[in-house]
């Protein structure tokens, strides 16, 4: 196709660079050549061989945080290319009842939590599994994307990929499950989807996409520099400001998270140890390491709050009649004794593997540097027949002391990014949620960036819980932040959320959405996500003069576009 001088020359360019700057580096070519931008293309020509018999499909996603909405619009843009018209569903709104009048259908979707769907896809994913439909019609994919660092990997995708065949319908492509680093295997997995229903596969089999290059995760080693209660000791809350330094470079943007894998507290292994009677030096082999039984349950497994599926498995395993319930191996061991060491080893084999959490990182590499990393964690707490118990790994993180070391690695959050910096951003983010707007207030400021900045933050109480509030009334002073809404809910009779903020401000914030500024959300899922969309699609209708699907519609699009993004949990 290129010239061998042209060829030399994108060869001579191109040797060096790592594989991110690959991607992005194929998905400018193809950008130029008219393609949707994103991610790498596939080699998917025009072929004269390709028979097109199937005129439409249908491509569903189920999204948490974009990922799959994103990839489901570019791949759609991909096989419109061949011909084949796509309806593009978001499982959020599809009707399940209008699976019988499917044929082609194909799903990419995510896996959150502790292996479930994603929020707004469950309702689709319960009426299938809930329901006896008859879908004897339906020809379909799945393409499930995840995370291996879960112990459920991808187990929404396969969920579905196995219900859908057992109401009767047919796959025509195996289930592909994809890691983080997912593009490649998801080029890969539309071509097949358009060799299938161009029945060209048997003529012309061979793929012509690149093979999957596996990077795994970078892992850092971090040292607490400093960790400091941001909540007064009068606040029913404790929210720590930890400071990491590394040797090492860290390469990180505003908006990722940092990914931490807890430890358990050693005195639960220890009583774990002795109701079991395991040996704690006996070596075990897990599907992922082999190490001492002491080590796996300290530092490898999940053993805080075991899945119900572990606990139906552990029932089977000392024969105890146990309800459907989730609970931590201790508790369960106090309450349903293990019989001998026999089962205590085959208890240990059942157990899952730790899960990561993420925290959003609240530094800036422009104005902290690139060997310093800052998180904001609230200590989580519950509460069991009275006792107060805190959560595992902000349990964790909250008893560092300066000096202690521990593992991570960088979450990279495609879709909560800065925009260019002539831009205006509006932030909404109580409590922890302010985390990555600190990111974004300190990297504007050290870039010394021209668009405006407006923070909605909230908590309980003005005295107590006003996170970082030197550091904002600072950032006010200097205009980096040039508007500021606070909502302590706590402080008056009748409580006040930031979402009765944006409320009090709809023209102004209508005016900013209507000039271009980007929108962002983070923090609680819920309630506070939902009630903040709910006001947002109330101010763009009352001030833009439209009807609610109107609003709704210009929501999705800012966020079709990048300006809207949620990072929620
Ligand atoms: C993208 C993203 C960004 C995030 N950013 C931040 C951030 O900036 N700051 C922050 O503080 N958090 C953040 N989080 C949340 C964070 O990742 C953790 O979910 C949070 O700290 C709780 O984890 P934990 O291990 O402390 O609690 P867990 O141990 O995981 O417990 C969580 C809950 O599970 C239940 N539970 C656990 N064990 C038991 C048991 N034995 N019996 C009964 N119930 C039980 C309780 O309800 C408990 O509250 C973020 C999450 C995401 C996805
Ligand atoms: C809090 C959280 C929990 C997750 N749990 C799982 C899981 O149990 N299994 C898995 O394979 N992936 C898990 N993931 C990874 C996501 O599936 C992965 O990041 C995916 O690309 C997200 O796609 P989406 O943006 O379309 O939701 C989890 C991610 C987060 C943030």
């Amino acid at each position: 196709m290129l010239s061998e001088t042209k060829f030399n020359i994108l060869k001579q360019i191109s040797g060096d660079f790592s594989r991110d700057e690959t991607i992005w580096a194929s998905g400018y070519l193809a950008g130029l050549a008219g393609a949707p931008v994103g991610i790498a293309q596939p080699a998917l020509q025009n072929n004269p061989d390709h028979e097109i018999t199937v005129k439409k499909i249908t491509l569903a996603y189920g999204t948490e945080t974009g990922n799959s909405k994103k990839l489901a619009t570019e791949l759609a843009g991909i096989i419109k290319k061949k011909g084949i018209q796509v309806k593009l569903a978001d499982l959020s709104q599809y009707k399940p009842k209008d699976l019988i009048k499917e044929e082609f259908f194909f799903v990419i979707i995510s896996t959150q939590g502790e292996g479930e769907p994603p929020m707004l896809a469950k309702k689709f994913y319960d009426h299938i599994h809930e329901n006896e439909l008859i879908l004897t019609q339906l020809k379909f994919g799945i393409l499930a994307l995840g995370d291996s660092s879960y112990p459920q990997f991808c187990k929404t995708g396969e969920d579905i990929d196995f219900r859908f065949e057992i109401l009767g319908a047919e796959r025509i492509i195996p289930l592909k499950k994809c890691d983080i680093d997912y593009e490649q295997e998801a080029y890969q997995w539309i071509e097949h989807i358009f060799e299938v229903v161009t029945k060209t596969s048997a003529k012309n089999p061979k793929s012509v996409s690149a093979p999957k290059i596996s990077t795994g995760r970078k892992k850092y080693w971090g040292t607490v520099s400093n960790i400091i209660n941001l909540n007064d000791i009068t606040s029913e809350k404790e929210t720590y400001h930890i400071e990491i330094e590394t040797d090492e470079a860290i390469t990180y943007q505003p908006g990722d998270a940092l990914g931490i894998v807890p430890f358990n507290p050693k005195t639960v292994v220890d009583e774990i140890i002795a109701l079991t009677g395991i040996d704690p030096e006996k070596q075990i082999k897990t599907s992922k390491v082999t190490a001492s039984a002491e080590e796996l349950l300290y530092k490898h497994l999940n053993i805080s709050y075991l899945l119900k599926t572990t606990v139906a498995q552990y029932a089977m395993i000392t024969g105890h009649q146990i309800p459907e319930i989730r609970l931590g191996l201790l508790d369960l061991l106090r309450i349903y004794p293990v019989k001998n060491a026999e089962q205590s080893e085959e208890i240990i084999a059942i157990l899952t593997s730790q899960a990561p959490r993420l925290y959003s990182i609240s530094s800036s590499p422009e104005a902290h540097g690139d060997t310093e990393i800052h998180i904001t964690v609230a200590k989580s707490e519950y509460q069991i027949d009275d006792q107060k118990r805190n959560g595992l790994c902000s349990g964790f993180l909250s008893e560092f002391q300066e000096g202690n070391e521990f593992e991570f690695y960088i979450q990279e959050t495609k879709h909560f990014k800065l925009p260019q910096s002539d831009k205006d951003i509006i932030m909404i983010g109580p409590g922890t949620g302010i985390a990555p707007f600190r990111s974004f207030l300190w990297e504007r400021d050290a870039a010394g960036a021209e668009g405006r900045n407006w923070l909605f933050f909230g908590d309980r109480n003005f005295i107590s819980d006003f996170l970082y509030q030197s550091e904002i009334q600072d950032f006010l002073k200097t205009e980096t932040l040039t508007h500021l809404d606070i909502a302590f809910s706590r402080d008056t009779s009748q409580k006040v959320y930031v979402q009765h903020k944006l409320e009090q401000k709809a023209q102004e914030v209508f005016q900013w959405l209507e000039a271009g500024a980007s929108l962002y959300v983070c923090g609680t899922k819920d309630p506070m996500s939902k009630d903040v969309e709910e006001t947002l699609i109330n101010i763009i209708q009352n001030q833009g003069k439209r009807n609610q699907e109107e609003a709704r519609i210009y929501l999705e699009e800012l966020e079709l576009s990048g300006r809207y993004a949620k990072d929620v949990y």
